[in-house]
C-alpha cells in the first residue's frame, strides 16, 4: 500500500520501538528506533527515525521514548454476556464433580442460559460492560462475543443486541457470533434434531435478517451437538453468506474442525484433542487454530493442544480468552499471554502473534487490524516495557501506557 505524504499526517510517534507482527515476520517483525504516523485514523508511514520526513506545525509528535507499540489486542473468542455465575459449580468441582457430569446433570451450560433467560437486557449490558472494561484496560481494542446462553430466538437475539451496545460503550471494535448451537435447551431435551432445525431453519434466518451475526459458531461434542447437527447449522449459516467456525475436539475428537475446513470456516477453537489429520484439514483451508488456555487452567485439563502439529502444518495459531462463566472466568488478555507460554510452550512471539495477526485473521478482520502496517487501522497499544517478551512473563502490574483506536488516544 502506497504511504500517506506527511502534510496530511495529524499524529506521529517518534522515538518508539515497533513490534509490527506483520504475518510474515518472525521476531514480533520489529523495528528499532523508529517512528509511526497516522492519517484519517489509519497509519499513514512507519519506518526508522533517519528516515523520517521533515514535519509541519500541524501534526502532533508524540516523543515515545523507547516504549514499545504493538497492534492493539484482540480477543477473538469470549462469552461475556451472560447472567449470574457459576461459582456453586466451581465449589462442586473442587469437591470431585467434572465439568462433564455437572453438565450432563442440568447445570452447566444450561444454568447459564436460566440466568440469562431471566436477566433483563440492561441488566446483561450492565455486566457484560464490566467484563469489557476489565478487557479494554488490558489493550484490547478488538473482541468477539459469542450468543449461546439464551438458547431460544428472543434471548439470542437479546445477547446478540447486547454485544452491538457494547460496541457502541467502549472504542472496542465487536465482531457477533452467533452460537445458537451450544447446548440443548430443556424443552428440547429429548429432541436434539428439533432444537437443531429450528437453529437452522428459524434463529439463522432471523438473526441474519437483522444482521446480527457476522460468524456463526457451534459446539461440536459429546455433550454439545455431533457432526451431522454441527454441518447442518453450518450449511444453514453458508446459506445466508455467513462465515463459520467451531468449538471442536476440546474433550474428545469428532473431527468438527475437518468437517469446518470443508466449509471454509474461520477458525476451529480449543482443540486439545485435535488430530494430525484435522490439523492438516485446516491447513488446507488456511483456518485458524484458537487455543484457550484459561479452559484449559480452569478445567485442569491435561491434555495438550497439539501445538507442535499445528506448527509443522503451518496452521497460524490465535490465543483468546474464552471468557465465559463455567470453563473460563477469566477476563484477562495478559493472563492469556503468560499461559500459552507457561501452560502450552509457546513462545512470546507466537503467543503475541495470537492476539493480534492471528487473531484477526480468526474473526475475518486482518485487512484492518491485526498489525502495524500502512494502510491498517491505528489501533495501537504503547506499552512500558523494555522488550516484547516482557508482554508474556509478567502479570500483574499492567504495563499499558496508552492506547490508540482509530488514531484517538482512548486511554
Ligand atoms: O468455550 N465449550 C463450550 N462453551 C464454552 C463453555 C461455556 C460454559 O461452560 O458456560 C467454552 O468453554
Ligand atoms: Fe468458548
Amino acid at each position: 500500500m502506497q504511504s500517506v505524504l506527511s502534510h496530511s499526517w495529524q499524529t506521529v510517534f517518534i522515538n518508539a520501538n515497533i513490534a509490527t507482527m506483520t504475518q510474515a515476520a518472525t521476531s514480533y517483525g520489529t523495528l528499532e528506533n523508529a517512528a509511526l504516523a497516522i492519517a484519517d485514523g489509519k497509519i499513514a508511514w512507519l519506518g526508522h527515525m533517519s528516515v523520517l520526513p521533515t514535519l509541519n506545525d500541524a501534526v502532533e509528535v508524540v516523543d515515545v521514548h523507547g516504549m514499545w507499540l504493538t497492534p492493539g489486542l484482540i480477543d477473538c473468542h469470549t462469552h461475556i454476556v451472560y447472567g449470574g455465575n457459576r461459582a456453586n459449580e466451581f465449589e462442586m468441582r473442587l469437591q470431585g464433580a467434572s465439568y462433564e457430569e455437572i453438565a450432563e446433570s442440568g447445570g452447566g451450560i444450561v444454568s447459564t442460559v436460566k440466568a440469562t433467560r431471566a436477566a433483563s437486557e440492561d441488566e446483561l449490558y450492565a455486566s457484560a460492560l464490566k467484563r469489557l472494561h476489565a478487557l479494554h484496560n488490558e489493550g484490547v481494542t478488538s473482541l468477539e462475543i459469542k450468543s449461546g446462553y439464551g438458547l431460544d430466538l428472543d434471548t439470542e437475539l437479546k445477547m446478540l443486541r447486547v454485544a452491538k451496545r457494547l460496541g457502541q460503550a467502549l472504542p472496542v471494535s465487536i465482531e457477533k457470533t452467533f452460537l445458537g448451537a451450544h447446548a440443548l435447551p430443556i424443552e428440547y431435551q429429548d429432541d436434539s434434531d428439533g432444537y437443531i432445525d429450528l437453529v437452522c431453519n428459524t434463529m439463522i434466518p432471523e438473526v441474519a435478517k437483522q444482521g446480527l451475526a457476522d460468524a456463526v459458531d457451534v459446539f461440536c461434542e459429546g455433550i454439545g451437538f455431533n457432526i451431522e447437527q454441527t454441518e447442518a447449522v453450518f450449511k444453514a449459516a453458508s446459506e445466508h453468506g455467513i462465515r463459520v467456525k467451531v468449538h471442536a475436539e476440546q474433550l474428545s475428537d469428532l473431527g468438527g474442525s475437518e468437517l469446518a475446513a470443508r466449509y471454509n470456516a474461520l477458525s476451529s477453537d480449543h482443540l486439545e484433542y485435535l488430530s494430525k489429520s484435522g490439523a492438516k484439514a485446516m491447513s488446507g483451508a488456511g483456518m485458524v487454530a484458537v487455543l484457550l488456555p484459561g479452559a484449559f487452567y480452569f478445567l485442569r485439563e491435561t491434555k495438550l493442544p497439539p501445538i507442535q502439529t499445528l506448527r509443522e502444518n503451518n496452521v497460524r495459531m490465535a490465543i483468546a480468552s474464552d471468557a465465559n462463566p463455567g470453563s473460563s472466568p477469566i477476563n484477562s488478555i495478559q493472563l492469556m499471554l503468560n499461559m500459552a507460554c507457561t501452560l502450552f510452550r509457546m513462545t512470546p512471539n507466537e503467543a503475541l502473534a495470537g492476539v493480534t495477526c492471528n487473531a484477526a485473521r480468526a474473526l475475518g478482520i486482518d485487512d484492518k487490524v491485526g498489525e502495524l502496517a500502512i494502510g491498517m487501522n491505528a489501533d495501537i497499544a504503547m506499552w512500558d516495557i523494555k522488550q516484547p517478551a516482557e508482554l508474556c512473563y509478567q502479570y500483574g502490574v499492567n504495563p499499558l501506557a496508552a492506547l490508540y483506536k482509530y488514531g484517538q488516544k482512548v486511554s
